[in-house]
């Protein structure tokens, strides 16, 4: 049987703004109401219900959780606390508690209060003293029922979807294409490419931001809380390239841009680190995958690589996120295994992986795709809010109490 250490941490992941619904007050909501985003409503509606939905991932076999809170709920103003929603929080924690499972929350992933947003959020030259702010008022709050916090979660992917896409908001663009314009003498083109330098310069401000957000807020909950742990949660492309020594190049370089260039301006202030693993690119590779539903490469492989490029900042890791929009329930079951089976791989070959979380605990808002792509192991009925669990939930669970693999897997 291949065994998971004593004390692994096994779940599934949700995120506040995904699955909790009337949430009204942050940029997400706003974009929405003039069309850029779908609306994202009840979503699940499990503000109300997480409860039972705790009930049942207590039933599939889950030790742990990961969550997020909503920051415009808990700081609706900028610097006025909601003690209500604190409340709300602590009562999710202690729910979790009561059935026996480790909570890992991460106080913000993606939405922002409005207050932030429309005054420049990330941007703005103070921001990683709001930040910390928000921060150090959570760990005063909910400290001392928390074994660790994860700051934020996937720091790239907001600053390269919010300021280079121009697909999130604040809906910002940075294109090669607009620059090429440049030489085009038509005026638009050249705005147009003018705009774009300057949201690249953004970007760049942005993201150096976010890592001194992530450094405040280590040193704003240490001071509240020094006994929790803190954790940034990381998303990974894992870059590899076939033999060819120019692809080995490139994937250096988009390693180094997309992972190593945050990981080391933060990684001093984590006390361990959070893997979102989604997908792979593998330069000069021939091969053909399965898809997922979001048109992902199916190759659950990658995440030992990933967990590879992050073992380098010799922090305890969990897998914070991973997983597939599949909803046929077709590849879920294999994906998972063979997924787990890499992490197994990996603790094997030396590395301290401590929990696998698995993405998601029910479907949800995908964001600027809506509710139409399907991650949860619990699937949801967005009439009539009914739950039902999927069949590839119950072979999750079988490796979860068994905290590990049969040796046919
Ligand atoms: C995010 C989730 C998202 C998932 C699937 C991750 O990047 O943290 O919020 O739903 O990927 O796209």
């Amino acid at each position: 049987m291949k065994k998971f250490p004593e004390n692994f941490y096994w779940g599934a992941a949700t995120a506040s703004y995904q699955v909790e619904g009337g949430i009204e007050n942050t940029d997400w909501a706003k974009a929405a109401t003039e069309g850029r985003v779908p609306p994202c409503g009840r979503a699940c509606d499990h503000y109300h219900r997480y409860e039972s939905d705790f009930d049942l991932a207590k039933e599939l076999g889950h030790n742990a959780h990961r969550f997020s809170l909503e920051w415009a709920r808990i700081e609706p103003r900028e610097g006025e606390f909601d003690m209500e929603a604190v409340e709300h929080y602590r009562n999710v924690i202690a729910a979790l508690k009561a059935r026996g499972m480790r909570p890992f929350i991460t106080l913000w992933h993606f939405t922002l209060p409005l207050w932030f947003s429309e005054s420049g959020g990330f941007e703005r030259k103070d921001s990683p003293q709001v930040f910390a702010r928000y921060a150090a008022f959570v760990a005063k709050e909910l400290g001392t029922d928390l074994v660790g916090i994860s700051t934020m979660n996937e720091p790239n992917v907001i600053g390269s979807n919010g300021w280079l896409r121009g697909s999130w908001p604040p809906f910002k663009r940075f294109s090669l294409t607009d620059m090429v314009s440049i030489t085009n003498s038509g005026r638009t083109y050249e705005a147009k490419a003018q705009k774009g330098i300057k949201n690249l310069w953004l970007y760049l401000r942005v993201m150096k931001n976010l890592a001194r957000a992530h450094n405040a807020a280590y040193d704003a909950i240490k001071a509240e809380a020094p006994a929790v742990e803190v954790s940034v949660v990381k998303h990974v492309i894992f870059f590899h390239a076939n033999w060819n020594p120019i692809n080995k190049v490139i994937a250096w370089f988009a390693n180094y841009f997309w992972t190593s260039k945050f990981m080391r301006r933060t990684y001093k202030k984590c006390d361990s680190v959070g893997l979102n693993y989604y997908f792979h690119k593998k330069f000069g590779d021939k091969a053909v995958y399965e898809k997922t539903d979001m048109d992902w490469d199916i190759y659950p492989e990658g995440i030992y690589g990933s967990l590879k490029l992050l073992s380098k900042y010799k922090r305890p890791l969990f897998v914070s996120e991973a997983g597939l929009a599949d909803e046929a329930d077709k590849y879920r079951a294999d994906y998972i295994t063979r997924q787990v089976r890499a992490v197994w791989q990996a603790i094997e070959d030396g590395m301290d992986v401590r929990g696998h979380m698995y993405w998601s605990l029910l479907d949800n808002y995908e964001w600027a795709l809506g509710f139409e792509k399907r991650f949860g192991l619990i699937e949801i009925d967005y009439e009539t809010l009914e739950r039902k669990v999927r069949p590839s939930a119950y072979v999750y669970k079988q490796i979860c109490e068994n905290n590990g693999l049969f040796p046919q897997n």
